[in-house]
């Protein structure tokens, strides 16, 4: 069997945070072929364009680890109507130096969850906007505006029973949109 090498990316850094709770439980429900990793971003410096030619290792490695996946899950907080800093700062280092960005074509979804009431809906559409300038092919439905309500997640942090249909969904047109978008490079 063909595995695909999926590197979820999440944009909280907080301990208890919900939108690791989803990513956590993305990892559960991922078929048997996909090999599920977390991208750490929470240790990378601020993005300086001085550092392009002698980039950190936090840098380094991330963009290693980005080169060789074949699919991202982006799991996103909204911060003030937009995507959290600590996000955008990780997609601008993979995006640099200009003409080696590690994320063109990498077939990627979109998920978030908030405790307002619009689910991040306006931090995806800024994500979105992000992504279509790197080139990345972003599935576009299902969208996934989760907003935090009582019994979203159990008792040990995981999707609920009744949360689990709408998300297992949400995997099974991802994992057909890897199938149609992941192709060699050239
Ligand atoms: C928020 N929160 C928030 N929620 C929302 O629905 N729309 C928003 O624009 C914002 N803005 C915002 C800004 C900042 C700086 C913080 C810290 C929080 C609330 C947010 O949804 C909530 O804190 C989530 O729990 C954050 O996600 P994690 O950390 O639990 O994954």
């Amino acid at each position: 069997m063909k595995q695909s090498k999926i590197l979820l990316v999440v944009g909280s850094l907080r301990s208890a945070s919900l939108n690791w709770k989803l990513a956590n439980s993305l990892e559960l429900i991922a078929p048997a072929d996909f090999i599920m990793g977390q991208l750490d971003i929470g240790d990378l410096p601020l993005y300086n364009q001085d550092d392009d030619d002698e980039p950190d290792s936090e840098v380094v490695s991330m963009k290693a680890e980005i080169a060789q996946a074949d699919g991202l899950i982006f799991i996103t907080p909204e911060y003030n109507r937009s995507i959290p800093g600590v996000l955008k700062n990780a997609i601008d280092h993979g995006s640099r130096p200009y003409g080696k960005s590690v994320w063109a074509n990498k077939p990627a979804g979109i998920l978030g969850v908030s405790v307002g009431s619009t689910g991040t809906a306006m931090a995806q559409q800024h994500l979105r906007n992000i992504l279509a300038y790197l080139d990345v092919p972003v599935m576009g439905q299902p969208e996934a505006f989760i907003q935090n309500k009582e019994g979203l997640f159990d008792d040990e942090g995981h999707l609920s029973e009744a949360s689990l249909p709408f998300v297992q969904s949400w995997m099974d047109h991802y994992v057909r949109w890897i199938k149609i978008h992941k192709r060699p490079l050239d």
